[in-house]
């Protein structure tokens, strides 16, 4: 069985996740790479059903152990039927947002159990991870002013407090800091050709590593 590769792109909103995900699936794809660009809560159609749920700002009343079963419903089909297939078929994936997104949001943002949260995502993921972790770091204060640049409604996550993108922030830095091999933290207030730079840098290097 040909073996592809599994990248994912973590970070609070306004990071820059979607951004660097359609520039750097724009340079794999000019190399002539098979690249499969994917998203989370979402990417597949049970899945991004799911998201509606999710996101909708009527669900204001959602509790947080509801929250993490549908994002890992969600993660449980997106990964059967769409990431590892493609990775199984030789493909090049690249996911905005993944694991990291549960334990900085569910665990530091809300509060659930760290252990727990590892244990029921390897469930839902049935052991696939990631090949590299991209986390774009930015002060939540440039988050804010970014999203309300875009001039776009907040969606329910997008409506909770500064304090809570500050824990989740500092869970995406206590991630990286505890597996930096597997996750590169990098800095989402640099210009953005350097930080395609930086991504393709280190996506090119994993593969000269399977090929030594
Ligand atoms: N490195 C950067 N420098 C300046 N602006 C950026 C940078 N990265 C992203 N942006 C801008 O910030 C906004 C949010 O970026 P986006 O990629 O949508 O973030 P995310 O997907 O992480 O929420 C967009 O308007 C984008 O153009
Ligand atoms: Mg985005």
């Amino acid at each position: 069985m040909k073996h592809g590769h599994f990248f994912t792109f973590e970070g609070i909103d306004g990071c820059g996740k979607s951004t660097q995900l359609i520039r750097v699936a724009k340079a794999l794809k000019a190399e002539g790479m098979n690249c499969l660009v994917t998203r989370e809560p979402g990417g597949a159609v049970i899945s991004e059903k799911i998201r509606e749920i999710l996101i909708s700002p009527e669900n204001a009343g959602m509790c947080s152990e509801t929250e993490l079963l549908l994002y890992l419903a969600a993660r449980a089909q997106h990964v059967r039927t769409i990431i590892k297939p493609a990775v199984d078929d030789g493909k090049i994936v690249l996911c905005d947002r993944f694991e990291q997104a549960t334990f900085a949001y569910q665990g530091h943002g809300r509060g659930l159990d760290l252990g727990l949260l590892r244990s029921v995502n390897n469930f839902a993921t049935g052991g696939l991870s990631p090949d590299i972790t991209f986390i774009f770091d930015i002060p939540v204060e440039l988050s804010i002013a970014r999203l309300a640049e875009s001039g776009k409604g907040k969606d329910r996550i997008e409506s909770e407090s500064p304090q809570f993108f500050e824990n989740v922030r500092k869970g995406y830095l206590e991630a990286a800091a505890a597996n930096p091999e597997k996750i590169k933290l990098l800095d989402g207030s640099k210009e953005l050709d350097k930080l395609t730079e930086e991504i393709l840098g280190t996506i090119f290097n994993t593969f000269v590593n399977v090929i030594l």
